[in-house]
């Protein structure tokens, strides 16, 4: 089913998943407040590690450097913007459309003191200023609630903010081309995400191409989401107790039969994660981005040899 959606109905619907508690959310994410897949460069790795690899993953695909402008869209309570202005040095702008992580990441970003590089706003990405354009851009989980009949929109609203020969990199999840619609998808998606729309790989890459894009790098991460929702499971497990304190024993059973499913679902193949990395296109004969993965791989070879801001 591909539904058109409007700012009022996805207000509503972030805000009923988003702005549930922050204490409930702090329960079974890690302390990296990060809310999507993981990176697990050890089979054996903990969700910690794994996160701030992703975290690190995403920066160097992007190859940000110190003084860059960078926008995070669909940032949470703003772990990855925080990371990328403390640890690549870029001035980072963030938004959300929840109240709460808004809220939540303006303090932590005070709390690191990178506040003056590290701004972050509650507003929808359709409301961004047109006027302003970044070197890098990340979206970070949030196309599963932008929805399918808004992507020509999303894809090339990013492209009008990013400056010519610019990166973008789009991390999301994805269903199987033959995922169909059950009650049981229909009760998650009506009770956890109520604007979720997934669609399959092609044809969203499909929609950035004719958007412009080119598409310079495709990496599926389906096995590492698994194993990040089947340790957000064990951790909501682990904290039952609170959990029910904070947001009841409905809610509980809710989010656990939900990361469950999830778990399976990536392990089985039905739903996957891509990160897919695009260039806005430039006329050019050089190499103005390395032309291979090795400095992203070095990094995580040799992280104590290589400092984090040492750009690309
Ligand atoms: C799954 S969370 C991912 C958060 C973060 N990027 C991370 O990796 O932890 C999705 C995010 O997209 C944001 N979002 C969804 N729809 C949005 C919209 N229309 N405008 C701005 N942000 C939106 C939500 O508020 C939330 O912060």
């Amino acid at each position: 089913m591909v539904r058109t959606r409007g700012k009022e109905f996805d207000a509503k619907a972030i805000s009923h998943h988003y702005d549930l508690s922050n204490e409930f959310y702090e329960s079974f994410l890690c302390e990296n407040m990060a809310y999507t897949c993981a990176y697990y460069r050890t089979p054996d790795g903990g969700l910690s590690q794994a996160q701030r690899d992703k975290m690190d993953l995403v920066c160097r695909k992007l190859r940000l450097s110190p003084g860059e402008d960078y926008l995070d869209i669909g940032c949470g309570w703003g772990s990855l913007a925080i990371w990328a202005a403390k640890h690549y040095g870029v001035n980072a702008t963030a938004f959300t459309l929840s109240r709460e992580q808004a809220e939540y990441g303006q303090q932590w970003a005070r709390r690191e003191g990178v506040e003056d590089r590290c701004r972050i706003h509650h507003m929808d990405y359709r409301d961004f200023p047109r006027n302003h354009t970044f070197c890098k851009i990340s979206a970070i989980g949030i196309i599963e609630h932008v929805g399918i009949a808004n992507y020509p929109m999303f894809f090339s609203s990013v492209r009008e903010r990013l400056r010519e020969g610019g990166l973008f990199i789009n991390h999301g999840i994805t269903r199987n081309k033959f995922w169909k619609h059950t009650s049981q998808t229909d009760f998650l998606l009506k009770n956890v995400f109520p604007n979720g729309e997934l669609d399959d790989i092609t044809h969203m890459m499909d929609v950035m191409e004719s958007q412009g894009w080119e598409i310079l790098d495709v990496e599926n991460l389906r096995l590492h989401y698994a194993r990040t929702c089947r340790h957000w499971f064990e951790r909501l497990e682990a904290n039952a107790a609170r959990i029910k304190e904070l947001v009841g024993e409905r809610k509980y059973r809710i989010y656990r039969v939900w990361l469950a499913c999830s778990s399976a679902s990536f392990y089985s193949g039905s739903l996957g994660l891509y990160q897919v990395l695009l260039q806005k296109h430039q006329i050019s004969r050089r190499f103005d981005h390395p032309g291979t993965r090795e400095d992203i791989y070095r990094f995580f070879l040799t992280p104590d040899e290589e400092p984090r801001d040492a750009g690309a």
